[in-house]
């Protein structure tokens, strides 16, 4: 699947971050408040993410939303926009494992869950919970029988 934010990982430059944390906090300082994260980032920006989101004292993170990576696709059946499903499970992992690696923060999982073995991966990488998507759409509620089983 391929939804399409223009700009939207421009917005997780962490300048452009701590603004959107800090007015959001401004508005509501009452209901948690969670960043979801970009795959494409560099390991870098993903440590800059973690430690702005210790000191803006975020609820948590969730790793990660889609990505720009097409390579994975075939050219004949590919389509503009972020890629979700399998070809964004791995990525998404490395992504959880390097913020788990630098924050204790609560994070949620979500990319490439399309079966309970990619959500037994997200859950030992250090996820707190995981989030169901594109294997939700493809599998329905069976998905979350065999990952609760
Ligand atoms: C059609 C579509 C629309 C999406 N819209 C949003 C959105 O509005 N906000 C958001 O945070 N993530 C959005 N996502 C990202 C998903 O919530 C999820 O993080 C991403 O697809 C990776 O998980 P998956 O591989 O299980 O799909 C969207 C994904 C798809 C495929």
């Amino acid at each position: 699947m391929a939804p399409n934010t223009p700009n939207l990982r421009a917005l997780q430059d962490r300048d452009a971050l701590a603004e959107i944390i800090r007015t959001l906090k401004r508005i509501n300082n009452i209901k948690p408040l969670l960043v979801k994260i970009a795959p494409d980032l560099t390991d870098d920006a993903l440590r800059d993410i973690a430690s702005l989101a210790e000191s803006e004292h975020l609820a948590g993170l969730i790793a990660t939303n889609t990505t720009l990576d097409h390579s994975a696709v075939p050219k004949d059946s590919d389509q503009q926009g972020g890629l979700s499903g399998q070809p964004l499970r791995q990525r998404s992992t490395d992504v959880l494992r390097i913020l788990r690696s630098a924050t204790k923060l609560p994070i949620i999982a979500s990319g490439g869950i399309m079966d309970a073995t990619a959500a037994q991966e997200k859950l030992e990488a250090g996820a707190s919970l995981v989030q169901l998507y594109t294997g939700f759409v493809y599998k329905g509620p069976e998905l979350i029988r065999d990952i609760v089983a």
